[in-house]
């Protein structure tokens, strides 16, 4: 293994230096020495590199206890191991309560050095792991929040305080490119002054709109370092900022648009300032908030492809959902309830946000089939004949066959969920005979939902069952009727399928 790896020797007698010098390079680490903890401080801070501090404890100037508590300031995955006569043993234990991580004993032991600097290795490639493992998993979180956030002004909110929190700064905001691409708007921002929110910044000699204009981040570190920027007259309290532009993804829907109007690529931009403490920001830093702004972009275009689905198809939706209840006389809410509660179940089921959407949408068609069904047939006020059962079954085709030809997410969805809502997880359902997950899983959950409104309430051929027989059929139908998994879904969600109930009474 090559060892890169940088040791301090910290010690104000010199032949202590040299002899911990010769060890450890015999060892094939690359030293350093000092002769006192200001010295030692001075190259902790001039080199990224060194990675153990051996250090002495009583030293002018500087001892080692303050050089081990200022230095592990500027470099917190320092290890410092303390070396110590017997003497001095309290003090060096005291140290390791302090923060130093071990402690070796003079006269020098050649192996207990060797295990030291293997131990202190070794503790701080655990601890740089815990922390990339940490770094990972927190962001890893917040991805997954930002793809389930479909409100625009929520997903900015949120993702602008993860950020402020991720760098750990006080103050930032997020701009939006206006329509025409020649301005951006202050669409959120925190502890920044209240009449800047909605405020209109300029493309030309703004910060936003370079970052922006150029699709490119910006890491100031010390604005006065930076005169172009400078001159952008950018009051800040603290002189280091970020700002990363959210970007479209390299999305083909949008490419006609962008061409024809000549709209740069950006969604919005992103600034973050103040950093806690006074300090500065860093590289990894700005890398984070690329990673935040990239899933940011993913999902504001998300929410929009949604919201255009949701405007363009919502009225033929409702339309068709109207005409099946009219026709068929069941009262007001039974597609509403139906939507609803399959929302419900595909989220706990863990379908993604996108999924659950186009769900709730599709679901109010699953009877569509229905309005080719004979008026006598479907409203008879009696049990129907088995050949009249026949007929009605046919709904299932019938309504698939209406929906088949269109196209786009939510219709093509609705199609399969006409053919499939009453399929039956043991094979025994209708028009395919379809088995377990053969069932597409938006059929399996509008069927559960489907099944528990209609026995809820009163029909021309039947009346409203109660909830506890309701529930008796469901527990008797779990992994009959209905997928199990799906079931034990439903009924550890009750509570919220009893509110969607209560709120859409029927008329
Ligand atoms: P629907 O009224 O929307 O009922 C949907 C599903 O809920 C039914 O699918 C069935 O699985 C369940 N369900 C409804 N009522 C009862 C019930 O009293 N007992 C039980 N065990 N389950 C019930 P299914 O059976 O495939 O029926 C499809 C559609 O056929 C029904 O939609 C309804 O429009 C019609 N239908 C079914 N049976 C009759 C009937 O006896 N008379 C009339 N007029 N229509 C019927
Ligand atoms: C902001 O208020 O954050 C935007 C100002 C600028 O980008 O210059
Ligand atoms: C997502 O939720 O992250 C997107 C997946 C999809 O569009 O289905
Ligand atoms: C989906 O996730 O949209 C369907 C997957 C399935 O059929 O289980
Ligand atoms: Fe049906
Ligand atoms: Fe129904």
């Amino acid at each position: 293994m090559a060892k890169e790896e940088r040791i301090l020797v910290v010690d104000d007698d010199v032949v202590i230096r040299e002899l911990m010098t010769d060890i450890l390079e015999d060892e094939g680490y690359t030293v350093v020495s000092a002769p006192n903890g200001k010295r030692a401080l001075e190259m902790v801070r001039e080199s990224a590199d060194i990675v153990v501090v051996f250090t002495d404890i009583m030293m002018p100037e500087m001892d080692g206890i303050e050089l081990i508590h200022e230095a592990r300031k500027i470099a917190p995955d320092l290890v410092p191991i303390v070396m110590t006569g017997y003497a001095t043993l309290e003090t060096a234990r005291a140290a390791v309560k302090e923060g130093a991580y071990d402690y070796v004993l003079k006269p020098f032991n050649l192996s207990e050095i060797k295990l030291a600097v293997t131990n202190a290795l070794e503790r701080r490639r655990l601890m740089t792991e815990n922390a990339l493992l940490n770094e990972i998993s927190e962001l890893l979180n917040i991805s997954e929040s930002i793809a389930s956030i479909l409100d625009e002004d929520e997903l900015l909110k949120f993702v602008l305080s993860a950020a402020l929190s991720r760098v750990n700064a006080e103050r930032g905001s997020i701009l939006k490119l206006n329509k025409d691409g020649k301005s951006l708007r202050v669409v959120e921002s925190v502890g920044i002054p209240a009449d800047m929110q909605n405020m209109e910044v300029s493309m030309e000699g703004t910060i936003s709109g370079w970052v922006a204009g150029n699709m490119q981040p910006l890491l100031v570190e010390n604005i006065k370092d930076n005169p172009h920027v400078a001159t952008f007259g950018f009051d800040l309290d603290t002189p280091s900022f970020v700002s990363v532009p959210i970007e479209r993804r390299s999305c083909s829907l949008d490419k006609t648009m962008v061409s024809q109007t000549g709209l740069p690529n950006v969604l919005a931009v992103m600034n973050v300032t103040d950093k806690r403490g006074g300090g500065v920001f860093s590289e990894s830093d700005l890398k984070l908030l690329n990673i935040i702004a990239n899933h940011t972009a993913a999902a504001m275009e998300n929410a929009r492809l949604l919201k255009d689905i949701e405007e363009g198809q919502r009225e033929i939706i409702f339309t068709l959902g109207e005409i099946v209840e009219t026709r068929s006389k069941e009262t007001g809410n039974h597609v509403k309830r139906v939507a609803e509660y399959s929302k419900v179940l595909a989220r706990k089921f863990g379908l993604t946000h996108p999924e659950c959407e186009v769900l709730r949408l599709a679901s109010p068609l699953h009877d569509v089939g229905k309005v080719g069904i004979p008026d006598a047939i479907l409203n008879k006020p009696g049990k129907l004949t088995p050949e009249e059962y026949q007929v009605i079954q046919t709904h299932a085709q019938l309504g698939f066959d209406m929906l088949k030809v269109t196209k786009g997410p939510v219709l093509q969805s609705a199609a399969t969920i006409a053919l499939e809502h009453h399929e039956k997880f043991d094979g025994t359902g209708y028009p395919q005979k379809l088995k377990g997950n053969d069932i597409h899983i938006f059929g399996r959950i509008t069927g559960i939902a489907d099944v528990f409104d209609a026995l809820g309430v009163k029909r021309v051929y039947k009346e409203a069952w109660d909830l506890e027989r309701i529930l008796d059929l469901f527990r008797e139908e779990r992994g009959k009727h209905f997928d199990p998994h799906l079931t034990d879904v439903f009924f550890a969600n009750l509570d919220e399928i009893i509110q969607i109930r209560d709120a859409f009474p029927d008329a």
